[in-house]
This record gives C-alpha cells, sequence and structure tokens, in this order.
C-alpha cells in the first residue's frame, strides 16, 4: 500500500461516529449561517488558546484580512513579514494597497528574524537599501506593524518580537495556520500578537472538511472590529452597515466538523511530537540531512515534519523518494519576493538568501497522528536509502 502525506482518510475512520452526528446535528437545526456551533467552537477554542475573544471567519487568509482592516492598514504602510511562507500572509497587506516589506529568516527556525527586523525598521526610516532590501516603493512607507508565522507548527520568536513592536509602537499579528496547539513559554500558539490567526484547511493540524479559520485577540476594541467586518461592516444588525467589510463568515457546518475534530485533538497533538520524536531519531545522525529544531521553551504543533537536504539533492531525493511511493512535498518552493504577484515591490534574488536556500532545500515527508510507527519507519529508511544511492 502507497504511504499517504496525510491521514485524513484514516482519521473519518477514526473519529466517523463523533462527526457524523455533528453534521447530522446542523442538518437538523438548519442554521447553516452562524449557527450555534459557530459560538459553540469560538468559545471551545478561546478558551483552550486562553484569549478573551476568538472569531470564527471564512478562511486563514479572510482572518488575516479582518485583522489588518481592524488595525486601519491601508496605503503608505509597510507591513514587515517574512517571505517564506505561503502568499496569503503577504497578500492580504497588498490586497489593502499597503506594501509589504520582506524580512530574511532565521535559517534554524525558518521563521522571522526579529534581529533583521531591526535592520529592516532602520532602512525604512533612512530610505537606505543598503542598510536592507526594500522594495521599491514610490514614497515614504511608514511602519504600522509585523506579521509573524508559525512556520511548519513552530511558534515564532516571540519574546524578541513583541517588546521589538512595543518598542517602535507597531502592532504584531501571528499567523498561526499552521500552529494551533504550539506552545512558547507554556503559552499556546494563538495568543501571542495582538491579533492571531488560525486555519481550518483540512491538512492543518486542527483542519475541518472545508475552508474556515479563527481569530484570537484580548482586545476588546479589535474584536468589536473584526467582529463587524466580518459581516458586512455591520452595526446593531446585518442591515445596519457602519464600515466597508466582507462576507468572512464561518460555515457553521465547518464549525460543527472542528468541534467534533477538537475532542480527539490533544491526543492527535501527543501523537504528532511521537511521530517527530521517531523520524529525528531515525533521521538525526544522517550528515546529510538537517532535521527540525525545536528551541528550548517552544513546542510545535507538527503541521510538517520538514528536512533540509544540502549540496543540490533535494530534487533528486524527492525523484528518488516518488520511486519508492513515499510522497513528499516542497513548502515553499519559491519565496515571496520572487513571485510574479510581487514584481511591483522591485526585490531580486538574492534580497533574502536564507529564504532561497531554504526554499531549494526543504523537503516534507508524510506525517500525521494516524500513520503507523511502521510507515513513518518506511518513509525515513526510504529517505535513507536514497541518499545513500549515488
Ligand atoms: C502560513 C499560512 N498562512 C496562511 C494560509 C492560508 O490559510 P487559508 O487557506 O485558511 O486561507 C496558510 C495555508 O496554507 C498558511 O500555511
Amino acid at each position: 500500500m502507497i504511504i499517504p502525506f496525510t491521514d485524513l482518510a484514516a482519521q473519518y475512520d477514526a473519529l466517523r461516529a463523533v462527526i457524523d452526528a455533528r453534521i447530522r446535528g446542523v442538518l437538523g437545526h438548519g442554521q447553516f449561517i452562524m449557527g450555534p456551533e459557530v459560538g459553540e467552537l469560538e468559545r471551545t477554542l478561546g478558551s483552550y488558546v486562553g484569549t478573551k475573544h476568538a472569531i470564527g471567519c471564512a478562511s486563514d487568509t479572510d482572518g488575516l484580512l479582518l485583522a489588518l482592516m481592524a488595525l486601519g492598514v491601508g496605503p503608505g504602510d509597510a507591513v514587515l513579514t517574512t517571505p517564506f511562507t505561503f502568499i496569503a500572509t503577504a497578500e492580504v497587506i497588498a490586497l489593502l494597497g499597503a506594501t509589504p516589506v520582506f524580512v530574511d529568516i532565521d535559517p534554524d527556525t525558518y521563521n522571522l528574524d526579529p534581529g533583521r527586523v531591526e535592520a529592516a525598521l532602520l532602512a525604512l526610516a533612512e530610505r537606505d537599501r543598503r542598510v536592507h532590501p526594500l522594495p521599491s516603493a514610490p514614497a515614504t512607507l511608514t511602519p504600522k506593524g509585523v506579521i509573524a508565522v508559525d512556520l511548519y507548527g513552530l511558534p515564532a520568536d516571540y519574546d524578541s518580537l513583541r517588546s521589538l513592536c512595543a518598542t517602535h509602537g507597531l502592532f504584531l499579528l501571528e499567523d498561526a495556520a499552521q500552529s494551533f496547539g504550539g506552545r512558547l513559554h507554556g503559552r499556546r500558539a494563538c495568543s501571542f500578537g495582538d491579533a492571531a490567526v488560525t486555519s481550518f484547511f483540512p491538512a492543518k493540524p486542527l483542519g475541518g472538511y472545508g475552508d474556515g479559520g479563527m481569530v484570537f485577540t484580548d482586545d476588546d476594541a479589535l474584536a468589536d472590529a473584526m467582529r463587524s467586518i466580518r459581516i458586512h461592516g455591520k452595526g446593531r444588525d446585518k442591515y445596519d452597515n457602519v464600515r466597508i467589510g466582507l462576507n468572512a463568515r464561518l460555515d457553521t457546518l465547518q464549525a460543527a466538523i472542528v468541534l467534533a475534530k477538537f475532542e480527539a485533538f490533544p491526543e492527535e497533538l501527543a501523537k504528532r511530537q511521537a511521530a517527530a520524536q521517531l523520524y529525528g531519531e531515525l533521521l538525526g545522525a544522517e550528515p546529510s540531512l538537517c532535521v527540525p529544531t525545536v528551541p528550548g521553551g517552544y513546542s510545535s504543533a507538527w503541521a510538517q515534519y520538514t528536512v533540509r537536504v544540502g549540496g543540490g539533492r533535494r530534487d533528486v531525493l524527492q525523484g528518488q523518494l516518488r520511486a519508492a511511493d513515499i510522497p513528499s512535498a516542497v513548502y515553499y518552493p519559491m519565496p515571496l519576493h520572487l513571485q510574479g504577484a510581487f514584481r511591483h515591490l522591485g526585490y531580486s534574488r538574492g534580497d533574502f538568501p536564507l529564504a532561497e536556500l531554504a526554499s531549494a532545500e526543504v523537503l516534507s515527508l508524510p506525517f500525521g497522528p494516524y500513520l503507523s510507527e511502521g510507515d513513518l519507519a518506511a518513509c525515513a529508511l526510504g529517505a535513507l536509502r536514497a541518499l545513500e544511492s549515488p
């Protein structure tokens, strides 16, 4: 049997009864838009994460947009973020007419490097590209905030980012699409920024069966604004519109499915941790591979198990694994500053060398709480065999 890259089918087998019952519940009451499951999920996940407010939304992308709109981001604003992420993180900045200012990563964690954020702020203040690569914006850019991404499930360096943002009067937004369940110093991911957003895309650690997401914040005013923007800028009701908004609601059916899956989430998270540990034991000694780094005080939600293969061997290894029926994936093959969508920013190859190198070297292996130890060992062995061959 071919080993699956993710184990959603096995998860459904295990959780079928509770998922089906939840779906039937929604079909029974028929409140498909903003039904009671949306509020129930908001209360459940808000209390798990430990924030005052949790606001269901249509996707992580829409959640980021809700937060940026509520924070008043617009033309002339610079929002600093990593180029080593999914397009959504920076797309929302550009959608609002603001300018993404990319900052290179820490090569060990793949997350935004706070030291380089400082350099980018200095470069923006002095309008000096020699200090740090900047976009070729026609006018002066005002730094407004930072979007950090918890890549592969590992929270970014929020100790540094939070104090840096406070010093410079910037907002901090946590793109926790991949890190629901991760932790830093005992605090859960989705609780680190002025607001944080997660995704219920099916392959995420807590995924639904379609699009969905949730925004978390402790800030009452921000929460009120995001709740309004989520439903067409509603005021007292949806026919009283006090601002320009979106249709960015979380579907009741998706909320119901995520509620069902959340029952198994703590156990699944422990299994993800055990799977990552097993891969680490089997692959950690291989000199031509770099296994993930989890610094002290952090724990990853292990959205992916991503190794690094240097010397231009990554694509060869991926081909060899494919030949052995072992799927793998590259998150992400092209950093955002080199994407056509951001050509107008005028960045070039070499601006963010660490993100560029990571894009050429990372490879995510089959992973998930329902893959057996045997499957994981077969994947690890397949990778080791492939690396031995000339
Ligand atoms: C880091 C990151 N940000 C944003 C997104 C977008 O999430 P969604 O599909 O829920 O909009 C993803 C999903 O892949 C992601 O990994």
